[in-house]
């Protein structure tokens, strides 16, 4: 499938979420290979919400387990509620759920960010976790969603985060959608920082908010790109009506 190149990076329109999930399981083993080829280690940021769930579940199911040499896989979050790992909110839990529980990944390979201490602290600990991958930290795949307010990780409007450029980590102490927990997140220098950065947004609860990232507004979503590439995955219900969605 041919992308459409725009500035906010290459976006692929599928027909359904379940193959947008499918898409996005074929890049990260298409990414992880890669970077396996250059490199001992493959760094991956996985995102929270809902809808990577299915992405994970695939990646977990005896079809893909195997294409992923997952020994040689580093797992790090780009943002966690701040809520204990096993509380139903937090991101670590639902990745591990959905996916870090079936793949032979060693625990020490699994970075989680610490949901269950103050944001701040937690922050600074995750950026003492992220020095030994360079200044700025260097991730080979970012994992993303949007949220309807625009935001990405958990980097909501207007908010102080976003223009963080000293620190790769910081607190979030306001979330502006559901669950209403402070966060913690990458900053968008870090997310940067990265090979491959994947968007998954699917269903029609986005497609106001994907309507008025095509618009180009300043929405926190629209100023996250890799230094790399940038890859948006959508399916057609999420699609703005004048771009082709239903
Ligand atoms: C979180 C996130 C967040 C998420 C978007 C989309 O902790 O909530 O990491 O940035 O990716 O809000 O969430 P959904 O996939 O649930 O729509």
């Amino acid at each position: 499938m041919n992308p459409t190149r725009t500035e906010r990076g290459d976006v692929y329109v599928y027909g359904s979420a379940a193959e947008v999930a499918r898409a996005a399981a074929d890049a990260f083993v298409a990414c992880v290979a890669g970077v396996l080829a250059d490199r001992a280690t493959a760094r991956v940021a996985l995102a929270g919400g809902s809808t990577p769930k299915a992405m994970y579940r695939l990646l977990a199911s005896p079809a893909y387990r195997e294409r992923v040499e997952w020994k040689r896989v580093e797992i790090y979050f780009g943002d966690e509620r701040c809520v204990p790992p096993e509380h139903a909110e937090s991101n670590y839990r639902m990745a591990r759920e959905a996916l870090l529980d079936h793949v032979p990944l060693g625990a020490d390979r699994v970075h989680r960010i610490a949901g269950e201490r103050p944001p701040e602290e937690a922050a600074a600990q995750y950026q003492q976790k992220l020095v030994r991958l360079g200044d700025p930290p260097r991730l080979d795949l970012v994992l993303l969603g949007m949220g309807p307010d625009g935001h990405t990780a958990s980097l909501f409007p207007n908010d102080p985060a976003l223009d963080e450029t000293a620190r790769w980590v910081v607190g979030v102490p306001k979330a502006n959608v559901a669950p209403f927990v402070p966060r913690v997140t990458l900053t968008l220098p870090t997310l940067a920082s990265c090979r491959e950065m994947l968007f998954e947004v699917a269903g029609t609860d986005k497609r106001a908010i994907l309507t008025r990232l095509f618009a180009a507004e300043n929405l926190p979503a629209n100023r996250a790109r890799s230094i790399g590439e940038t890859v948006w995955l959508v399916d057609r219900a999420a699609l703005p009506e004048k771009s082709g969605g239903q």
